[in-house]
């Protein structure tokens, strides 16, 4: 037990500890690969090594740092692992750690530009930065949410405002009519249910072989609700589906929206980052005529999570929806700068433009591109391994570096058994400790995905990865079927 003090921690405790504690961050990021990726525990075995009461006294930083190792990682996910390779990663970069570490030391909170001028202008000159490298036009304004799921919320929400504006009405809710394709992220669906949209006016537009909206499926339906005096008043395309990574095409959705003066958002978060790659930059084709996007540099630009990047080229209607301020937030500056609390729901807002200029700034745009593009590499080389691969098949293209696949052994077995032996091949591999893959489901198949966009992975970890599914599954074969 420590001496009891009043105030912070001492300065010279705080640098010895903060010492400590970034050798310690340095060694997990060096021994990574010894940790199993998914940790060996079950539902509240955790929480019982916790006291149940608060400590009435303080204890040292060595006490608590000495728990690390003994309760804080056994119940861990390691997603900085090369081998996580399910949904879609989430990877922590040296300089997006440190990032973080300045953040919190900081402790901007970033309501207005008064709050945190640093803030403010270091979210506009990163998300012009971001902008550049996405290749995007000079039109799109950019603004940090947490996650995809608050950007498109945010979408949408701009979208209701738009309608019921040009329309001088705002009792519409009854009549709005909202699309995305049957392979959208829930978030989306989640979103508009949240915002009131009537659950038998949204439209999930079915897809192609090739799990792509079909763009005249979506114009028959919104000719449909018109003709039934709904109104249509936001699509949602996506650029890199959850499921399969597939890529709706935003030129022809683009066209019918502008054609019916409907609202369209582009949901990238994962696949949209590939857009930095010159050669990949074809993925947001047709971009400069929607009206919004959101990317996640969380999922496939190396920083901790969260940030999420939302563009649109429409801040005012976004500022029309969000914009409330009371007397005591009035600053001198709110006709001369952007105060981000007008642009969203959060009045509180963290310092995360911070992780997008050091991780930029480190490893420089080429840097970057390069990661990506080896990523990519090594998914299709996984992608050509299963199609080359008699027991296994190919569930759906591979635009990017997720593969969806499944084991399809010589015998003949069912469609029911199949979806059984792989879903057994997935968990047997996951209990190895040594890979997470995770898995869905099209039309009625269970698939497993093998993601690769780990800042650690790499060709290496992917051929291991192989192994192990090959000869996971010599063995359930052998054994029954
Ligand atoms: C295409 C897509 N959109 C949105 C999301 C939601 O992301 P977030 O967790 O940032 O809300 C995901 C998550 O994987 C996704 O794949």
């Amino acid at each position: 037990m420590k001496n009891k003090i009043v105030g912070d921690m001492p300065p010279e405790e705080f640098r010895k500890s903060g010492h400590e504690l970034i050798d310690w961050i340095a060694d997990y990021l060096i021994n990574i690969e010894e940790y199993p990726v998914l940790p060996n525990t079950k539902p509240g075995e955790l929480k019982k090594r916790f006291p149940k009461n608060p400590p009435e006294n303080g204890e040292s930083v060595e006490e608590i740092l000495s728990d690390i190792d003994r309760k804080i990682i056994p119940g861990v996910t390691h997603w900085n692992h090369p081998k996580f390779m399910a949904y879609f990663n989430s990877t922590s970069s040296g300089p997006g750690i440190l990032a973080e570490l300045l953040t919190a030391a900081l402790n901007q909170n970033g309501m207005n530009w008064k709050s945190s001028p640093i803030a403010a202008e270091m979210e506009e000159v990163t998300l012009d930065w971001l902008r550049q490298m996405l290749d995007l036009p000079e039109n799109f304004w950019g603004i940090i949410y947490d996650t995809a799921s608050i950007s498109s919320l945010h979408a949408i929400a701009s979208a209701k405002t738009q309608v019921e504006h040009e329309r001088k009405d705002k009792n519409l809710l009854n009549k709005l009519c909202f699309y995305f394709s049957e392979q959208a992220h829930s978030s989306i669906e989640k979103d508009a249910l949240f915002l009131g949209i009537k659950k038998e006016h949204i439209r999930k537009i079915k897809v192609n072989k090739d799990f792509k909206m079909i763009p005249e499926v979506l114009r028959n339906q919104i000719s449909k609700d018109i003709e039934n005096n709904l109104i249509p008043f936001c699509v949602v395309a996506t650029v890199g589906t959850t499921s399969t990574t597939s890529v709706d095409s935003v030129s022809k959705i683009a066209k019918i929206c502008s054609e019916k003066n409907i609202w369209l958002h582009i949901d990238a978060a994962h696949a949209g980052i590939a857009a930095i790659v010159p050669e990949m930059r074809f993925i947001l084709n047709g971009v400069e005529h929607a009206d919004s996007i959101v990317v996640n540099p969380h999922k496939w630009l190396f920083m901790p999570i969260d940030i999420s990047v939302y563009y649109t080229t429409k801040p005012n209607i976004l500022k029309r929806t969000f914009s409330l301020i009371p007397e005591y937030l009035k600053t001198e500056q709110d006709n001369s700068a952007i105060n981000y609390m007008d642009y969203g729901i959060q009045l509180g807002r963290r310092f995360r433009s911070l992780k997008l200029w050091f991780v930029i700034r480190y490893f420089g745009v080429k840097g970057l591109r390069s990661i990506i593009r080896e990523h990519i590499r090594v998914g299709k080389l996984f992608e050509e391994l299963v199609s080359n691969n008699p027991q296994f098949e190919l569930l759906a293209p591979v635009p990017f570096s997720t593969v969806c696949f499944r084991a399809v052994p010589n015998r003949v077995i069912s469609e029911a058994q199949l979806n059984e032996l792989n879903e057994r091949l997935m968990n047997e591999v996951n209990r190895t400790g040594k890979v997470f893959l995770s898995h869905t489901r099209l039309y009625n198949k269970f698939i497993i995905r093998l993601v690769v966009s780990g800042i650690r992975t790499k060709e290496e970890h992917m051929l291991e990865v192989w192994a192990l599914l090959q000869k996971t599954l010599s063995k359930l074969i052998g054994n029954e079927y």
